[in-house]
């Protein structure tokens, strides 16, 4: 079995970057690949100083100030992807989720990566047996799916395509293991599953806001107090994301036809509105 040591991230956005740090802090040598200078800078700066950065778990007593240092000098940033990736064992695709920008990146990733690396994508929702196609190793390539902040959820979903091998899901479940995730194993079915199931409740609730059963904040305290949710479905939305969300939907509708996925209209007006949640201060809630 192949031992990881050198690991490539390829897109350094919020998941990238989070995972970038994720491996930083268990002492792996990571080179994070975007397409320009101030993005990589931006997710630099997400690892150092963002809400679940490294000075943040210094603050929480997490970690010291030197490890935290020390992790952030794992790092190493590029816009060219045939040299980040040419003395990998494992790359990790976390660009957007569209299928035709995954498909290019598999494509070069595949053609300058050495033969023995492992391929893995961060993808939410789409089918790893199709990312694998594009390259010559489909029996190296697999799903490996972090949860949102990667520093903090303990989940990573391994996506095993049609033609992964045992060895190569083995050596991402291991990994995971030794980040000090929790790893589960799916076959590549729509939305895994933790989206698969987690997203209609999140639906569900939305429906019941537009149509007037009942307010935001009660919906939630239902739930978080009604079902032990530590957050209710409308906050956990917002947290999402709502055009994350809604992507996530559209591809489970499709691929499944149940209209548990259907995205209910209201999600649309807020998307179209520009009301993406947290990240924009408004969603379903107001944020400062
Ligand atoms: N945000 C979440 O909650 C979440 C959770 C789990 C999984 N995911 C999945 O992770 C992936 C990334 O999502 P995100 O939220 O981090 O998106 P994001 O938009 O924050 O980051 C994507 C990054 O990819 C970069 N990129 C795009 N094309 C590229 C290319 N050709 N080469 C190099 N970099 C490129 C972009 O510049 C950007 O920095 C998606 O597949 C998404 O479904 C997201």
């Amino acid at each position: 079995m192949i031992e990881v040591r050198r690991v490539a991230i390829v897109g350094f956005g919020t998941m990238g970057s989070g995972i970038a740090q994720v491996f930083a802090q268990a002492g792996f040598s990571v080179v994070a690949v975007d397409v320009s200078e101030e993005v990589l800078k931006r997710g630099l700066d997400n690892i150092w100083s963002g809400p679940f950065g490294l000075k943040k778990a210094v603050e929480r007593g997490k970690l010291t100030e030197e490890q935290a240092r020390e992790a952030f000098s794992k790092i190493k940033t590029t816009t060219n992807l045939p040299e980040a990736v040419k003395d990998v064992d494992l790359v990790i695709e976390a660009v957007f989720e569209d299928f035709e920008v995954k498909r290019k990146v598999f494509a070069e990733v595949d053609a300058h990566a050495p033969p023995h690396a492992i391929l893995a994508s961060n993808t939410s929702t789409l089918s790893i047996t199709a990312l694998a196609a594009v390259t010559k190793r489909p029996e190296k390539v697999v799903g490996m799916h972090f949860f949102n902040p990667p520093p903090i959820m303990k989940l990573v979903e391994v996506v095993r395509g049609f033609l992964t091998s045992d060895e190569t899901v083995e050596v991402v479940r291991s990994l995971a293991e030794k980040l000090g995730k929790v790893p589960v194993i799916s076959r590549d079915s729509p939305g895994f599953i933790a989206n698969r199931i987690g997203v209609v409740p999140i639906l569900e609730a939305i429906r019941l806001y537009e149509q007037g059963v009942a307010s935001a904040r009660d919906i939630d305290t239902a739930m978080k107090l009604g079902y032990n949710w530590p957050m209710g479905p409308l906050e956990l939305a917002d947290f999402i994301g709502l055009d994350v969300l809604l992507g996530i939907a559209e591809v489970l509708y499709r691929e499944t036809g149940s209209p548990a996925y259907h995205p209910p209209p209201l999600l649309r007006r807020l998307v179209a509105a520009g009301y993406l949640g947290r990240k924009v201060g408004r969603g379903f809630y107001t944020y400062k």
